[in-house]
């Protein structure tokens, strides 16, 4: 393993890849058989027991996956669906790839996940569903979001793109019944390059997955017969195998995120910070992204601009969807909706953070955020 110098670039995330992964891709592209072979079962089943999800189907992408759960829901025009603002914008543009519309609810200023109290509010006749995030890997509320959806009869999709791994309430994320969904783009906690999941304890729901990511063909169907609507959302057998690598280890993958995270606790202790939420009874996170809190009046900027100079990467995760172009544009969204979401937005950046991370990097990054700061 090379030394880092104290000028080489530190990026935000990197892939965990080695001679498994690369054993396993080789095998199914000497098999020639590339997509719909026997791999994608594989890999799915595997999935499927490591959130204790009784089903699971793979997908192209976290957003197809999340656009075949709105789609099986029935969202569809004149529906509205709320979710968080304080997330990637793939939670929000699938609701609208049906023809609803998203409503944003408050966030948390410390979980940075939906208020189930600012939800409640946001209900409306028009509401149909809940794509609940578990943002950054922690995971949302979901005893009250399963009880609001229960009561009002919405659906509850949750979009567990960034918390592989995750607990809530002494559970894996993925087994509490309702559809999860998963990314496995490479920044995060495993990767199948591109690539996603869903998982759910419904059968019907699953059979209807695996109709419409592959253009609605049916289970008795010829290759040219196709019983509905569909579309090509399938995750091909190559990406599969890399992703059986990356289940296999799975558990040293979280294991090293874990403790990278509670080096950079230790690291930044004496820098004014607010670090991400710890861990409690009912809430234990995937480590997804090593998210910081700037002292309000921090300049943001600057700082990132600091460390860049330095070679390290940083990033403003996450703006709020509500306030992107095209959003304000679209509904005339703006500045003052949702203020817990724009101050977090304003103040929150993602420092690097991977499995692989070396304490010497780290120390690099903490004291040349300390010094930004100061
Ligand atoms: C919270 C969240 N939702 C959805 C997605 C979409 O996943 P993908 O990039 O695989 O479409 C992501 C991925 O970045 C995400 O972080």
């Amino acid at each position: 393993m090379s030394v880092g110098s104290a000028t080489d670039r530190i990026n935000l995330s990197a892939p965990w890849i080695d001679e498994r992964d690369e054993e396993l891709v080789l095998e199914v592209l000497r098999s020639g058989w590339l997509s719909l072979g026997p791999t994608g079962p594989r890999f799915e089943s595997m999935l499927a027991d490591a959130v204790g999800a009784p089903h699971c189907a793979a997908v192209s992408s976290g957003t197809a996956g999340l656009h075949l759960c709105m789609h099986i829901a029935g969202v569809g025009p004149g529906d509205e669906v709320i979710t968080s603002p304080y997330s990637f914008v793939a939670s929000a543009n699938c609701a609208i790839y049906e023809g609803a519309t998203p409503v944003f609810a408050d966030i948390d200023p410390h979980t940075y996940n939906l208020d189930p109290a600012a939800v409640e509010a946001a209900i409306t006749p028009r509401t149909r569903a809940i794509v609940a995030v578990d943002i950054f890997g922690y995971p949302a509320e979901y005893d009250e979001l399963v009880a609001l959806c229960d009561r009002h009869g919405l659906t509850l999709i949750e979009d567990s793109c960034e918390a592989l791994g995750a607990r809530y309430k002494g559970k894996p994320l993925g087994s509490h019944g309702h559809p999860a969904v998963w990314a496995f783009y490479p920044n995060k906690q495993m990767t199948t390059g591109e690539g996603g999941a869903v998982t759910t304890a419904d059968e019907s729901t699953y059979e209807l997955l695996v109709s419409l990511r592959n253009q609605g063909r049916l289970e008795t169907s010829s290759w040219l017969q196709h019983g509905r609507l569909g579309f090509n959302y399938r995750l091909d057998d190559i990406s599969a195998a890399l992703g059986i690598g990356q289940l296999e280890k799975l558990d040293r993958i979280l294991e090293s995120r874990r403790a990278v995270a509670a080096s950079y606790g230790e690291l930044l202790s004496n820098v004014d910070v607010e670090p991400p939420l710890a861990d409690d009874e009912d809430h234990v996170r995937s480590w997804f992204v090593y998210v910081v809190k700037l002292p309000a009046g921090a300049d943001r900027d600057a700082v990132m601009g600091r460390l860049a100079d330095q070679g390290i990467a940083t990033a403003p995760y996450l703006p709020s969807i509500h306030l992107q172009s095209y959003m304000r544009e679209r509904y005339g969204f703006g500045e003052g909706m949702l203020p817990v979401s724009e101050d977090c937005s304003a103040r929150t950046m993602a420092l690097p953070f991977h499995a692989r991370l070396e304490r010497g990097d780290q120390e690099r990054v903490a004291e040349a955020l300390r010094a930004a700061l100061v």
